[in-house]
């Protein structure tokens, strides 16, 4: 598929009102694409709706939380009677939480999974059977990390979360290929961006030097919009991982899998944060 053929389809992005939903945003409609946007944040996403009309492209925003399933029922529902059709589900709101497990709050943690993972299961259930009973190419794109497949201390949350969404990733891939297999699933797993998830974390506000080293670390990532343009091309030619850093992607998944095949405890191969 070339990403020409993209223009004129259909973006629904999930956490469309800041950092890679944004970009995301962004970059469908440079490609030519209507765009469905949708973020727990009315006001963030009014914002970069507002922006994207005055280039004259046809956004529809629904203000969703993607924990509730009847909201993302509701999105789904919207975008269908809205463009007919969704070509690329992007399945990408996410929150993130720093500290010893032990200290995390129950609420915290629930929230953490709730968004990040259970999430991205009511995008599924919301959106995959209704592109399913289309017979044209559709794709399912969820966001993972490279935390889906890094062992992180300190952000027991967000890894568990990630490594259920990878796990959850591939075998929907499975299902799809034997249920619907003009709809492309794929992974999509950033390393640094540039965005403010670490300003805008779960619960509590977040402190302390490991929220800081992440911090700092996120300032210096990727822009958005780059990693948009490395997540179009990966749907444009089908790719199941879509990277955008696959070197640290292959050094952090070759030091797991050596962990895994050689039985080795977590700190065998730990060099400091993951
Ligand atoms: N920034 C990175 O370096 C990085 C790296 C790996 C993975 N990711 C993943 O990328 C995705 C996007 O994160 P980002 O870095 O752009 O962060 P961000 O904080 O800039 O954007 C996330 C957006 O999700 C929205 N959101 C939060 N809870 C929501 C909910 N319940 N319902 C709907 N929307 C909700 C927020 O309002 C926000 O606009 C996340 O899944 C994150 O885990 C980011």
């Amino acid at each position: 598929m070339k990403l020409e053929e993209l223009r004129d389809g259909t973006a629904v992005i999930t956490g469309a009102g800041s950092g890679i939903g944004e970009g995301l945003a962004r970059e469908a409609v440079n490609l030519g694409m209507n765009v469905v946007l949708a973020d727990i944040s009315a006001e963030r996403l009014e914002a970069v709706a507002a922006d994207l009309r005055a280039d004259g492209a046809h956004v529809l925003t629904v203000p969703t939380d993607v924990t509730v399933a009847a909201d993302v029922d509701a999105l789904a529902d919207a975008a269908f009677a809205e463009f007919g059709a969704v070509t690329l589900l992007a399945n990408n709101a996410g929150l993130e939480s720093v500290g010893f497990t032990w200290d995390i709050p129950a609420d915290e943690w629930r929230r953490v999974i709730d968004v990040n993972l259970t999430g991205v299961f009511h995008g599924i259930r919301s959106f995959v059977p209704r592109m399913g009973a289309d017979p044209r190419p559709s794709h399912v794109v969820n966001t993972v990390s490279v935390g889906g497949v890094a062992i992180t201390p300190k952000m027991t949350a967000y890894a568990a979360s990630k490594h259920g969404v990878q796990a959850l990733t591939e075998s929907l891939y499975l299902e799809c290929a034997e249920q619907f297999p003009q709809i492309r699933v794929s992974v999509f797993s950033p390393g640094q961006v540039a965005t403010r998830i670490f300003e805008d974390v779960a619960v509590r506000p977040q402190s302390g030097s490991d929220t800081e080293f992440w911090r700092e670390n996120i300032r210096e990532g990727m822009s958005p919009v780059a990693a948009a343009k490395i997540y179009f091309d990966g749907v444009a030619q089908e790719e199941f991982w879509i990277l955008t850093h696959p070197d640290s992607f292959d050094r952090l998944a070759a030091k797991r899998a050596q962990v895994l095949t050689g039985k080795l405890r977590p700190d065998a191969l730990f060099d400091g944060r993951n």
